[in-house]
């Protein structure tokens, strides 16, 4: 093994099973076998997060001396012969997963991951119908942990991949370990739930999460209560990357879903209207923009920069982490709740019903667009993942609609003031390093926007 810097313009000779490899210096034998194209199992590892090796399902032998060596977690190294599927490697790992299984519920048919989950995946790989072990795993229920997330850490299989999206990527902590050896677990500071945490609601660790012990909470049985309630009017709003985040849903090739199918889709549903949630982006930026004006102008300086956030919990990372700097904050100006309320109002007017009776459903590109800090919610925001499951309860296939425009909304934008200095940074690690920024005097922007995927590929 190569202890020293890899030097990627370096190439390195191997065999995997039999099969000769020639990769650049510094590759994972787990992507050298990808490209003898030999698949080898994981669980733990994860394509956007450091090595962990954690699991340990991704064993293979090298040079034939028997020792086992993690795939995800190892380099290549000159002349090396790799073993990835004798009887023993592929023994151990079926009682690894074993081993797992016996601590895991047997509740596949109830879990949000279902045909999604990895570990099953797994256990279907390995032919595991007969489970070796008893299951000693305890029957607690879900802990729902606010209106986007929820824990459900008797399916946690430990894999450490949420800890550190919160912990290092997005540099929160709300998630960590506790305990060693058999105690060992994945929980939060004190014990507290997220809501009561430092948790700014990115969803990062729900995304990661191989099993169904994050997820997202499901709201589409409230949706479906507000479209059968004939005394409500239910509207929806749907943004740009909406159609590209169905598709990762429902598995679909790029280009299958189009605005003009989810309208449609929305209005099979029962919603009575659909709104282009392009326009939503143009209309908050006016009313921000009216506000750094109006702080601009104030005789005793209000404060600047203004920040904001693609998602509420923004506004979380700021009270939090910068209390000092949150007079800056107007975090509950997110496009999607302005828009929700113009849009609302709007329609209430041209129907000349109260406003509280109608519904704005927003469709949200990802977890962290659902949290929403508004009291006395009467309001819904559905990921993809939820709005996949409501069509495909109803029967309908998207991808064979026809093509709907959206409704038109009644409001002047105003035209855009080029004058202000817009700053953009994505994920709570950038998210701090602004933060200083403005802190030490040195940021110049008049307006900080933080967008909570480290990513930004959502906004
Ligand atoms: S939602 Fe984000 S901040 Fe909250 S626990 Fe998950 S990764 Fe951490
Ligand atoms: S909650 Fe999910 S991501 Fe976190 S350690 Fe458990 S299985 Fe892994
Ligand atoms: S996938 Fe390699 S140790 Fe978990």
């Amino acid at each position: 093994m190569s202890h020293h810097q890899p030097d990627p313009n370096k190439s390195v000779n191997l065999t995997i099973n039999g099969i000769p490899v020639t990769v650049p210096e510094g590759t994972r034998i787990l992507e050298a076998a990808k490209k003898a194209n030999i698949h080898i199992p994981t669980l733990c590892e994860h394509p956007e997060l450091c090595k962990r090796a954690l699991c340990r399902i991704c064993v293979v032998e090298c040079d034939g001396r028997g020792k086992l060596i993690a795939a995800c977690a190892n380099d290549v190294w000159e002349g090396v012969s790799i073993v990835t599927n004798n009887s023993r490697i592929l023994n151990i790992r079926k009682t690894i997963i074993e081993l797992i299984l016996a601590n895991h519920p047997r509740d596949c048919t109830f879990c949000i991951r279902n045909t999604k989950c990895e570990l099953q995946s797994l256990a279907k790989l390995y032919n595991i119908v007969n489970p070796l072990f008893q299951n000693d795993c305890a029957d607690n229920p879900p802990s729902i942990e606010s209106e986007t997330i929820v824990r459900n850490m008797e399916k946690c299989v430990k894999c450490g991949r949420c800890v550190e999206a919160c912990q290092e990527v997005q540099t929160i902590r709300a998630i960590n370990t506790s305990h060693r050896s058999k105690e060992y677990e994945i929980s939060t500071p004190y014990g507290q739930t997220l809501k009561d945490s430092s948790c700014v609601f990115c969803g990062q660790c729900a995304s990661v999460c191989p099993v169904g012990a994050i997820y997202e909470h499901d709201q589409c049985a409230e949706v479906r209560a507000c479209l059968n309630d004939s005394g409500r009017k239910t509207i929806a709003q749907v943004p740009p990357s909406f159609a590209s985040a169905l598709e990762n849903a429902l598995s679909l090739a790029a280009g299958t879903v189009t605005a003009g199918k989810i309208n449609t889709a929305i209005k099979l549903l029962g919603f009575h209207k659909v709104y282009d949630m392009k326009i939503a982006a143009a209309s908050a930026s006016a009313e921000i923009i009216g506000e750094i004006k109006a702080r601009q102008n104030a005789a005793a300086g209000g404060k600047l920069p203004v920040i904001t956030g693609c998602a509420e919990g923004v506004g979380n990372f700021v009270k939090n982490f910068y209390p000092d700097l949150a007079a800056h904050l107007i975090a509950e100006k997110t496009a999607r709740r302005i828009f929700a309320s113009v849009t609302k109002n709007g329609y209430a007017k041209e129907m000349g019903i109260e406003s509280s009776a109608v519904t704005s459903v927003s469709l949200v590109p990802c977890l962290a667009q659902k949290y929403s800090t508004e009291k006395n919610k009467t309001d819904f925001a559905l990921t993809a993942a939820e709005f996949a499951r409501m069509i495909n309860l109803a029967g309908i296939i998207i991808e064979t609609l026809h093509e709907e425009q959206f409704d038109a909304v009644n409001i002047k934008l105003p035209k855009q003031d080029i004058s202000v200095k817009k700053e953009t940074v994505c994920g709570f690690a950038q998210g701090r390093k602004v933060m200083e920024a403005i802190r030490e005097g040195k940021c110049n922007a008049d307006w900080v926007e933080i967008l909570s995927c480290p990513d930004g590929k959502c906004n």
